[in-house]
């Protein structure tokens, strides 16, 4: 059989992407533009700069997309766009194209959860490397705008396609990781978004010599807390005036357009790169051991982890230590996949293709559209 061919559309935040996948597998393109050099000055996504911008960008991304995969629109067989969770403007915009394409190309049209395309950005990239994860899995989803674990099940009937079905175990109380991240580079000087930026700084700092406490937290087990992290970080710097020169500096540096982390690293000391250390230290821990206590706790013995933060390096290495110490096999996206992608929506969009899932002209943005 043909395998199918899914245009995949995503718009929920700052990205603005489409992609072209076979059999809900094979990446033919995955396009991504990114929004972040308009809402950098911003220290976050300013909704409406973000909308105005997808309605800039989305028909040449589509169309990039149909052109790097050498596939003509007529020839897919469905459209995959993201319904929610994320910005109402912005999912508004690549919901509305999708319609469009759909109606004019007599194609159908599945709407899509932004974070089962997250967990399907793992699934794809391991089917494609012929590491398959065994399901039941628990899914760490942890970005900018989640920190968040799933139970994600899968079961066929008859032999026919996969259904999945996810049940939320935890999630975030507060800041998700990603926003932590941002927040605590904002505080230090270390440009936006501070996520990678922190990832190299922090492999120069010592994570021993500040000590975070272990977020408190009552009720669920498995939710997380990184408000409290954030603000010991705050707190430090209070009772350290001294790095306060240095944070002006890098200010300065930034605001030149001197923002690699080689150029942020040469104006850090070492305390304030121990500081760094300590933090991502503290947050990683977190994740590694709730995400894994979680999947333990259901005899669950496949780990998959996506989102923004999942392209974190310390992050990586943790649960590729940690898993097999409790008989768990993580499983990652590469770093392209990591962050939001339109191929991670295609893929989740051909699985619900295939058991007959479809929307129609009344798909509307779902701004807290939850998973399960
Ligand atoms: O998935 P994503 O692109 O967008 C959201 O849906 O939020 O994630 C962006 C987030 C930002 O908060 C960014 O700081 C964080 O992911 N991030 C990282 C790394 N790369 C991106 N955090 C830690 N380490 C990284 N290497
Ligand atoms: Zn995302």
């Amino acid at each position: 059989m043909r395998e199918h061919l899914i245009l995949g559309i995503e718009s929920s935040c700052d990205e603005t992407a489409a992609a072209i996948v076979a059999g809900g597998r094979r990446i033919l393109s995955s396009v991504v533009a990114s929004q972040t050099d308009i809402h950098r000055k911003y220290g976050g996504v300013v909704p409406e700069l973000a909308s105005r911008e997808h309605l800039r960008r989305i028909v040449p991304v589509v169309r990039e997309a149909a052109g790097q995969a050498g596939v003509d629109l007529r020839d897919v067989d469905a459209i995959a766009v993201t319904r929610g969770p994320g910005l109402v403007g912005a999912l508004l915009v690549g919901i509305t194209y999708g319609k469009v394409l759909a109606m004019s190309l007599g194609k159908p049209l599945v709407g899509v959860n932004h974070l089962e395309g997250h967990v399907h950005a793992v699934l794809l990239e391991a089917h494609s490397a012929g590491r398959v994860p065994a399901l039941p899995a628990v899914c760490l989803i942890v970005s900018g705008g989640h920190t968040i674990l799933y139970h994600v099940k899968s079961e066929s009937q008859n032999g026919g396609p996969p259904k999945f079905s996810y049940a939320r175990i935890g999630g975030t109380r507060d800041d998700a990781a990603g926003e932590a991240y941002d927040k605590v580079a904002r505080m230090l000087a270390l440009g936006y978004p501070g996520g990678p930026v922190i990832d190299k700084l922090a492999a120069h700092g010592n994570p021993d010599a500040v000590r975070f406490s272990e977020p408190k937290i009552k009720g669920n087990p498995h939710d997380f807390s990184f408000s409290g992290i954030k603000t010991a970080v705050l707190y430090h710097l209070r009772r350290n005036p001294q790095l306060q020169p240095e944070i002006e500096v890098r200010q300065r540096a930034i605001a030149r357009g001197e923002r690699s982390a080689e150029a942020l690293r040469a104006l850090s000391t070492f305390a304030t790169l121990d500081l760094i250390a300590g933090f991502q230290r503290a947050v990683v821990d977190n994740l590694v051991a709730r995400t894994l206590d979680a999947a333990t706790q259901r005899g669950v013995r496949t780990v998959l982890v996506s989102g923004g933060v999942a392209a974190n390096s310390a992050l990586r290495r943790a649960f590729e230590t940690e898993s097999p110490r409790r008989g768990i096999e993580s499983y990652f996206p590469s770093r392209a996949l990591s962050t939001d992608n339109a191929a991670m929506i295609a893929a989740a969009g051909h699985a619900r293709f295939l058991v007959g899932d479809r929307a129609d002209s009344t798909l509307e943005p779902a701004a807290n559209l939850p998973l399960d």
